[in-house]
Formats: C-alpha cells, structure tokens, sequence
C-alpha cells in the first residue's frame, strides 16, 4: 500500500479530501505523517481526529532553506514516505527534498497552470477577467508551480465573482481531483515522460481533464 507524507501550512481542506478518500476505500494509501510549517495550522487537529503522526517543524530553527527541507526529507524518509502530498503548503520546495523524492511530490494549485502561478492564483485569475479558471495537480520540480501537470479541472468564473466566492467553486474540484490523482499514481498509471504525465486508461476513458457540469440557463 502506498505510503504518503502530507505537507500543509494552514486549513488543510486538500489533506482532508485525501484522509476522505481513503477511508471511503476509493484510494488504497496509508497517510505516514503531516509535516507542517505553521504549529497553528488547522491541519494538525485533522491529523488528531484521524490518529495521524504529524510534527510541526519550524523553518526558523534553520539557517538556511536548504537545511530545514533537508530535516523535513529525512523525517519524511524515517517513515518510508513512497509518495510527497503538498497541501497548501506555501513554500517552494528546495533541493534537498527534491532530489530525495523525484517525480514522488505532488502539489495542487488553485489555477489553471501555467497561467497564474504563486500566491492567491484565484484572485490573479479575477484580475485578469478570465473566464474559466480551474485547478491543477501538477509534480513538483524546484521551480515555482512549474513541474509536470497530472490533472486539471476547468472552472467557471461567474460575472459576480468575488476572491472568496471563485475560490470556493474551486476547491470543491480541488477536493476531486487531488485524490483521483495520488489514486492514479497508487495504481501505477502515470507515466511521466519531459514535462508531459501519460495516464495509462483502464476502460478507455480518459481521466486526465474534469469539466465542470455547466448549467445550460
Ligand atoms: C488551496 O486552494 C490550494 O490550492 C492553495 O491553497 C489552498 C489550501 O487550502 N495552494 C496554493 O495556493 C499553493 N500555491 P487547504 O489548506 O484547505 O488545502
């Protein structure tokens, strides 16, 4: 069974898709740990309710970057972590946690990659007047959202939208695609070839893009 390793800074809504997923039996994983940077995260006490191990470690301990993700690999590593989850965790991942899992960390993105990377993708996507929005898991690389994309959900932006509002349609396909894809990687079915992820398709259906259910007014 595929062992995680969930990292996550804040509300952890994305950890909790994941904890859902495989208590529901749709994903045979087993979660290893939380590593949070952020002891006030919301996402410790979904670890508690779930009796998963988490540890706070705290980036300002370190000299530099390059030290605390090397802690944050080898905690990762002490737990035979297979598979890196980053869940809402806010910060670009260094060298030393690459290198130890390649093409083994995944991060969801509120966006539709590569258009609005970084920080708040969603309010980036309202300023710029977008139409459709989305999210996107993608496997991280050094770069900043720039690793290979998995899957994307595409998401309407309403003319009324607000931050809040538009952030909100799309977390909830946040919250599907994210376990579909650690679900996929558990089964053996991406296929990671440059920057392209192959999905190998189990009933010819393909699984790499959801569409939201557009209402015909
Ligand atoms: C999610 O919307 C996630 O896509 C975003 O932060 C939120 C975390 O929510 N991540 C980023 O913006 C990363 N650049 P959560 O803590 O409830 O999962």
């Amino acid at each position: 069974m595929l062992k995680i390793g969930v990292l996550a800074s804040g509300r952890g809504s994305n950890f909790q898709a994941i904890i859902d997923a495989i208590e529901n039996k749709n994903l045979k994983a087993s979660i290893e740990i939380l590593i949070t940077d952020n002891p006030s995260a919301f996402a410790i006490e979904r670890a508690k309710r779930h009796n998963i191990k988490h540890i706070f470690i705290n980036p300002k301990e370190f000299a530099t970057k390059d030290e605390f993700f090397k802690k944050v690999a080898d905690e990762l590593k002490s737990c035979g972590v297979e598979l890196v989850i980053l869940a809402g965790f806010m910060r670009i991942v260094r060298k030393p946690l690459v290198d130890e899992f390649p093409n083994r960390i995944m991060n969801i993105h509120p966006a539709l990659l590569p258009s609005f990377p970084g920080l708040h993708g969603q309010k980036q996507a309202l300023d710029y007047g977008v139409k459709i929005s989305g999210c996107t898991v993608h496997f991280v690389d050094e770069g900043m959202d720039t690793g290979p994309v998995i899957i994307q959900a595409a998401v309407p932006v309403m003319p009324d939208d607000t931050e809040d509002t538009l952030s909100e349609r799309i977390l909830s396909f946040e919250h599907r695609i994210y376990p579909e894809a650690v679900r996929l990687f558990s089964e053996g079915r991406l296929v990671i070839n440059g920057r392209t992820v192959k999905i190998k398709e189990q009933h010819g259906v393909p699984s790499n893009i959801v569409n939201p259910p557009f209402r015909q007014e």
